[in-house]
């Protein structure tokens, strides 16, 4: 047989749904990968009941329901703090992971070179190698996760024609500062490169952190494509729903990938989440008071149990120190982690394009009840695992 593409060749299984599995496989309490086990908002799911009723069973416009877009670019014209518009700016796409795929294409020709921080969401590495671009890492170094500007400027003198800037990030927690965003911007515009944001957990940023919108930024409306999610907002990550924000030009050319890519996200779930969309402050308000709860209700715990971690300032993540263990392998730690405590974490090795495997993360997108389990599980770490 002739061999399969090249490409695709590179591809490990995602580490993150490995440790699924793997949880299941020992009953461990499932902090692995990022998703919520409570209820999404009572009122997205009663519409989401009526629309079965209603005329939206067939394609929607391929780049996102009238009703939907208009309701998104409220909402974030709302919160980025810019006028966005719903007809030319706006692509709904099937999740965050959909509209940063469509994002680097529309951006990359192949053997382009795209600045990624790392630690950094494991599906970057995939978005720049499906579209024929090279990576160039720059550290975010532990356990403050900093990054040296003088590094971050090096990429573009390489060549980089674009930096993908997650934030808040996932999985270190790292919300960047004002100041922070302003040398990015800098060097952005110096070089003349793009930014494509992954704003996903942009609701949940804890006091006394702030979330800055790079597009927000003076000079950086023209080369940032904002990409976001509904899944982590309204907690239906099974829907499968997110959005591109950029200028005209670069949203038509989004448009075109995406109707390529999946012709476009399901409609009866577009219209029921507008219900969710026009949500008032207030629900932003409840979510990061939830979110802010369960970080502390969490971090207590991982403190009360003797670990080594550094308190998140945004999204639902923590990255524990597990350098005491002595384990050559961060999943072999985890594997044993699940087995033998009964908790599913990720090894941090799978974030880090650096050699970095004394970290493993733990998400808290949980009930109470659930995150009190692993955490009284967690108790027992050092009974349980052995030092190597
Ligand atoms: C940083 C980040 N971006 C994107 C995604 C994927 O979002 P979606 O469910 O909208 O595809 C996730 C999911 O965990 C994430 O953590």
């Amino acid at each position: 047989m002739r061999a399969l593409s090249e490409r695709t060749s590179r591809f490990t299984d995602s580490v993150i749904r490995r440790m699924t599995r793997v949880s299941n496989k020992y009953g461990a309490v499932n902090l692995s990968q990022g998703f919520p086990d409570f209820e999404p908002p009572r009122e997205i799911l009663e519409r989401l009941k009526e629309v079965a009723d209603e005329d939206y069973h067939q394609y929607s416009i391929t780049w996102g329901a009238q009703n939907t877009r208009e309701a998104l670019a409220a909402k974030e014209s709302r919160f980025m703090g810019i006028d966005i518009d719903p007809e030319k700016e706006v692509v709904i796409t099937c999740g965050g992971t959909e509209a940063m795929m469509a994002a680097v294409m529309t951006v990359c020709n192949p053997g382009d070179k795209v600045a990624i921080f790392s630690p950094f969401y494991e599906n970057y590495g995939a978005d720049t190698i499906l579209s024929g671009a090279q990576p160039i890492y720059v550290p975010l170094i532990p356990p403050e996760f900093n990054f040296d500007a003088n590094v971050l400027e090096q990429a573009f003198k390489d060549g980089a024609k674009a930096l993908i800037l997650c934030n808040p990030s996932n999985p270190s927690g790292k919300v960047f500062t004002l100041e922070e965003m302003q040398i990015i911007a800098d060097i952005a515009i110096k070089y003349d490169a793009y930014v494509i944001t992954d704003e996903v957990y942009e609701h949940i940023v804890y006091k006394p952190n702030k979330m800055i919108y790079m597009a927000s930024l003076p000079g950086m409306r023209e080369r940032t494509i904002s990409t976001g999610s509904l899944s982590k907002t309204y907690s239906i990550t099974g829907w499968r729903l997110g959005y591109t924000i950029a200028p005209a030009e670069i949203t038509d050319r989004i448009r075109k990938v995406h109707d390529f890519l999946t012709v476009g996200a399901a409609a009866p779930l577009q219209e029921a989440v507008v219900t969710g969309l026009r949500f008032g402050q207030d629900y932003y308000d409840a979510l990061l008071d939830k979110y802010t709860h369960k970080r502390d209700l969490f971090c207590d715990g991982l403190r009360s149990a003797g670990l080594n971690f550094h308190k998140p300032e945004g999204a639902y993540y923590v990255m524990v120190d597990i350098s005491e263990w002595n384990y050559d392998s961060d999943l072999d730690f985890c594997y044993n982690l699940a087995e033998k405590v009964g908790v599913g974490a990720v090894p941090g090795s799978s974030f880090f394009h650096e050699n970095v495997n004394n970290l493993i993360r733990f998400h808290f997108a949980k009930k109470d009840e659930t995150l009190r389990e692993a955490l009284s599980r967690l108790q027992d770490i050092r009974k349980k695992m052995e030092r190597r």
